[in-house]
């Protein structure tokens, strides 16, 4: 066990309120959290039931309805893809391109948060969209880049020329989706086992737009939770020495390839260490939703319009549902630890039903791959590692994270 970590203000005074109010209180005039586990459960259930995707720009203007498509049907197409992306051959490529975008990087005083992101964000783009020419994957890269950079706090400026850019990199990205659909649907490109090909047969009833909002969905899912947790996962590796070696020594053995097919035989340790990872530091911080409907919550009644936040972390960081809440230890996922949950709704690194999130088993597989990687391929070097502090922005991200990184 490490020494606990503390948040800001801001969410130690949430967390104060929280358990004052048992978990669900108004913050301000408009907006309620929804920070126990139950009532969060039940929250999500009722405002995304029945959702359907908005209608097409095109209909909105001609103020007729769209073919109207569930978003189960949406979230269907993409399990059912990444149910057929979970094979050791798609699993290996995917180290394999972590491992390429981490070689990249090697030297020393590197930025860790930037390595992270990297890494996982080139690893996953041809999840969600394959076969991409080197341009376009550039492209579409440097989009993701610049949003993750706003939401951690490090836009390269904020005048009207940085804006103009913005849009203009984030328009070219929107070509590049457009593209890439319209020439599978015409035959003009090959189709691609990826989270965007369901959508191509799709197209007559969604419409360019609603295609396009689907994938940028996908590509903004994987922009920033899996870097964040990725650097979380770095930033506990030269935290705590003596869980890297305990990796280190499971990991030689390990076959990542085997990663995929049942994380906990293939590497107990190693998926106790990145489940933790996510409790302690589970990106986003904030879920900020709106009401679609008007429902109770508990004695209050939500009503249509106004907002509410969901927060994994302020669950897996309070006290009554969690021993030792601020301490990082893996083995409290052993069965039957003292200071393990006390129940399952309170661990939700990966949201709630109806919308949680469709990458929960690839993210745990890429996170246990990088751990592969840092245990067995490279070293980490973190000058005066537990001085490094975290940072509360959209996500948890380590402050000032820099590092020597070499092959072993
Ligand atoms: C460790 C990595 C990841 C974490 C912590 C994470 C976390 C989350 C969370 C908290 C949500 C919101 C759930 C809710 O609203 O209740 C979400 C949604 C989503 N995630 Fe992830 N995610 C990760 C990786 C991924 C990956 C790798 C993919 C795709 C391959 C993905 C695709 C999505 C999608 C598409 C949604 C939106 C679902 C919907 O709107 O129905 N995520 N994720």
């Amino acid at each position: 066990m490490t020494t606990p970590h503390h948040p800001t203000d801001f969410l130690h005074d949430l967390r104060t309120r929280s358990a004052a109010e048992g978990g669900v209180f108004w913050i301000n005039d408009d907006l309620l959290a929804v920070f126990d586990p139950d009532a969060a459960r039940r929250v999500s259930g009722a405002n995304w039931q029945g959702l359907l995707m908005s209608d097409r720009f095109v209909d909105m203007l001609r103020r007729r309805r769209s073919t109207q498509i569930p978003w189960a049907r949406v979230r269907t197409e993409w399990r059912t893809q990444l149910h057929t992306l979970a094979t050791a051959e798609h699993h290996a490529n995917l180290i394999t391109r972590m491992e390429r975008a981490i070689d990249a990087r090697l030297g020393d005083d590197i930025d860790l948060v930037l390595l992270a992101q990297d890494a996982a964000v080139r690893a996953l783009l041809p999840v969600a969209l394959a076969g991409l020419t080197g341009r376009e994957s550039a492209w579409i890269v440097q989009d993701l880049d610049q949003k993750l950079m706003r939401l951690i706090d490090r836009p390269p400026g904020t005048g009207p020329r940085h804006q103009l850019h913005f849009a203009a990199v984030q328009f070219r990205a929107g070509l590049v989706v457009r593209r890439v659909l319209r020439e599978r649907a015409a035959g003009r490109r090959v189709r691609e086992c990826d989270l965007a090909d369901p959508f191509v047969d799709l197209l007559p009833e969604l419409g360019m737009d609603r295609a396009l909002d689907v994938v940028t969905a996908v590509l903004t899912a994987i922009a920033g939770p899996p870097g964040a947790a990725a650097a979380s996962v770095l930033y506990e590796l030269a935290r705590q020495p003596r869980w890297a070696r305990r990796l280190t020594v499971e990991l030689g053995d390990a076959d990542p390839d085997d990663f995929h097919a049942s994380p906990v035989k293939a590497a107990p340790l190693t998926h106790r260490f990145v489940k933790e990872v996510l409790r302690m530091w589970s990106p986003p911080l904030l879920l900020m939703r709106e009401a679609r409907t008007s429902f109770d919550v508990g004695s209050t009644t939500l009503e249509e319009g106004r907002g509410y936040v969901l927060s994994p972390h302020m669950i897996h960081r309070d006290p009554r549902f969690w021993r030792d809440a601020d301490v990082f230890d893996p083995d409290r996922f052993l069965p039957g630890a003292p200071h393990g949950p006390v129940g399952r709704g309170c661990y939700v690194p990966f949201g709630w039903a109806p919308k949680k999130c469709v990458g929960a088993d690839i993210g745990t597989v890429q996170l246990m791959a990088l751990c592969y990687l840092m245990c067995t391929r490279y070293r980490l070097v973190v000058p005066a590692a537990e001085q490094v502090t975290m940072a509360y922005r959209f996500a948890p991200v380590p402050q000032s994270f820099k590092g020597e990184l070499t092959l072993r």
